[in-house]
């Protein structure tokens, strides 16, 4: 069993991640809900919202200490019998109520030993809560004296939850973040937020969740203090948020509010329950009006938990498929602040450093918004790069005589032999070079006929004035300035410079290297040199992987550049044996390593020893202590290697 602490990922989709949290009692999957319990209200019983898909729940140890039957009970039997759940329990301190009441009757120290001696999962310190309307003196000052707080606890093994606060300043959410991480608390909830959740302010709120996810230790989860309605799940878990706490679930019931996938609902104006709700089959619309006020509470608050925890397994699906960001897209049309709040996070650049090549669902270009998915960016920087490398004609090849998904047609690569011009596609508004034609995403998409596709040629002109720009609507007759080059060759190489952003893909690619292509669909399948196989390309993404001979070449092509894995000298004979790097050994991971990308690992001299796929990004990496950092293809200690 891991240590009580450890966040272990089991797979991502950009920031968004699906991983394990380790609790004396037990596990918690990320993304996840918190219920709020109310020690002295039970509405609905731990083994009735755990039917539901609860795995962990939040209490108040506030509410606990200072009422003498519940302390009695929870202080001789611990906080699972006085709620009567053995899974997870994360307990708050009494910030909430210190804020609302101007202080509480007891010290940071005193809230930390009670949660401690009731056996709480995740203590809570008392952090000092902080509003939107706060001036920045008054965040500062809750920013700082969480962080004092924070340091009066010691390493002792107990998981504790460390705020963060700052209100709508950036800058201090950022300082908050990196202050609390580097203090000895091992997880991180995003506080002094359910003001913006109540005002809808959503674009506060990706705001604070950003500057905090940014510059927070990664191996730690982050919480979304107070956000768990389903309108905003999903934008909040694309920005990188593990766990959330909802008390709306009980406080909308008692109010007679019924939560939607996308909305809240009186019950008064609701014409039928939705078919997914657990209570559709029960009662009728009138029948669940007529309850009893206490019977109707429970039905509700058992619907809108529902709600929450279907909301949060269809976000586990789509991070499984990495599909998530298609998914948010849709939601967060539901309210126009949402959407407000996505367009800003679509305008955060670091984000990009998170993102894969390649996605496992195929890519869906439907409007100009899809722009702004990194995915989209990336290759877009890419090929405007690789045209601005020489100043040869471009020539546009017309829609009509592409395929969206096949790869060129033998009289459009006879072409690109006999000739020195740079042939493009129109891929959603971008000049795409025929070499990246099979690659992600241009051949694994899906796009809109009516997704708005510029005026290639007048783009272009633009961004290259003065260069000849010819379309070529008809292959017949058409005439290239002559050359001579091989499609194979210089197809891979462009690949390869997109993987490694290195111009020097000739190293890595010899001109006299060996390209076998499929014989069924003519695609690239392996590269070879001095009879050696050095490289293969993804037939479901079109990317390369290296072999370790390959490794060698790489390895020089990349020659300073900041793209690898060192490991300690404890691993170093494992991976060159071909076994996998585990977080923990490594000493040092660099800022250009791409998730899902292949990376060289080497020594504490710098001597390479193996690749393999790299399965976070290299900012990721510095942070983690569990789990597999880079899945090893090759060690290059094999013989043969
Ligand atoms: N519950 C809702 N917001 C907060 C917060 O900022 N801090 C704590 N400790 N609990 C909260």
């Amino acid at each position: 069993m891991a240590e009580n602490g450890t966040f272990e990922i089991i797979d991502r989709d950009g920031l968004a991640r699906i991983a394990k949290f380790q609790t004396p009692h037990g596990i918690i999957e990320t993304p996840g809900v918190m219920p709020v319990v109310n020690p002295n209200i039970i509405v609905l019983s731990p083994g009735e919202m755990r039917k539901l898909g609860m795995q962990a729940l939040i209490t108040n140890s506030y509410i606990i200490k200072r009422t003498p039957e519940l302390a009695a009970k929870a202080l001789k039997e611990g906080v699972h019998s006085l709620i009567g759940f053995d899974g997870p329990i994360m307990t708050d301190s009494g910030t909430f109520q210190s804020f609302v009441y101007g202080g509480i009757e007891y010290s940071n120290k005193e809230m930390l030993d009670f949660q401690k001696s009731i056996g709480s999962d995740i203590c809570t310190i008392l952090d000092i809560f902080s509003t939107p309307d706060d001036g920045f003196s008054r965040a500062q000052y809750a920013v700082e004296e969480t962080y004092r707080r924070a340091n009066e606890i010691k390493n002792d093994g107990t998981i504790y939850a460390g705020t963060i606060q700052g209100s709508i300043y950036p800058s201090l959410r950022r300082r908050s973040a990196r202050i609390m991480s580097s203090s000895a608390v091992n997880y991180l909830p995003i506080g002094g937020v359910v003001p913006m959740l109540e005002s809808y302010s959503y674009a506060n709120l990706i705001s604070a969740i950003h500057s905090a996810k940014m510059n927070a230790d990664f191996s730690k989860p982050i919480h979304l203090f107070g956000g768990g309605h389903p309108m905003f799940l999903a934008l909040s878990v694309l920005a990188g948020v593990d766990m959330f706490d909802s008390a709306s679930y009980i406080k909308y019931a008692r109010d007679d509010r019924v939560l939607l996938l996308d909305r809240t609902m009186d019950l008064s104006g609701l014409e039928r329950m939705p078919a997914w709700s657990p209570l559709a089959d029960i009662y009728t619309i009138n029948e669940l009006r007529d309850l009893a006020k206490e019977e109707r509470v429970k039905a509700l608050a058992t619907h809108n938990l529902f709600a929450i925890f279907s909301e949060i397994s269809e976000i586990k699906q789509r991070i499984a498929e990495q599909s998530l960001r298609r998914y948010v897209k849709g939601k967060v049309r539901s309210h126009p602040y949402l959407m407000d709040a996505y367009v800003k996070f679509l305008g955060y650049k670091d984000v990009r450093n998170f993102e894969s090549f390649s996605r496992k669902s195929s890519f869906y270009y439907a409007d100009i918004e899809d722009r702004k998915d990194p995915i989209y960016s990336k290759l877009r920087n890419f090929c405007i790069a690789e045209i601005a490398r020489s100043d040869e004609r471009i020539i546009i090849v017309d829609d009509a005589l592409v395929s969206p998904v096949l790869p060129p047609e033998s009289d459009l690569v006879h072409l690109y032999e006999n000739s020195t011009a740079i042939l493009v596609k129109n891929w959603n508004g971008i000049p795409v070079p025929i070499e990246m034609w099979d690659t992600y995403p241009v051949q694994q998409s899906v796009s809109s006929r009516s997704g708005g596709r510029s005026n290639i040629i007048a783009s272009l002109s633009r961004i290259f004035p003065g260069r000849q720009i010819t379309l070529m609507k008809d292959r017949r007759g058409f005439k290239a300035p002559e050359g001579n080059r091989r499609f194979d060759l210089e197809k891979v190489r462009m690949i390869a410079r997109y993987q490694f952003s290195t111009d020097r893909s000739s190293t890595i690619f010899p001109d006299d290297c060996a390209i076998r292509t499929s014989r069924k669909t003519d695609r690239i399948r392996t590269v070879s040199y001095g009879g050696e196989l050095i490289a293969t390309l993804r037939a479901s993404d079109g990317f390369l992987t290296f072999t370790a001979a390959g490794a060698k070449l790489l390895d020089t092509a990349l020659t300073g550049m900041k793209c690898r894995v060192m490991v300690s000298d404890e691993s170093r004979e494992f991976n060159l044996q071909g076994k996998n790097v585990f977080f923990k050994f490594i000493v040092k991971a660099d800022v250009d390593i791409i998730p899902g990308n292949d990376t060289l690992v080497v020594d504490q001299e710098g001597k390479l020893i193996a690749i393999g796929k790299a399965t976070v990004s290299g900012k990721e990496m510095r942070y983690f202590s569990r789990g597999v950092a880079v899945d090893v293809r090759s060690g290059l200690g094999k013989p043969g290697n």
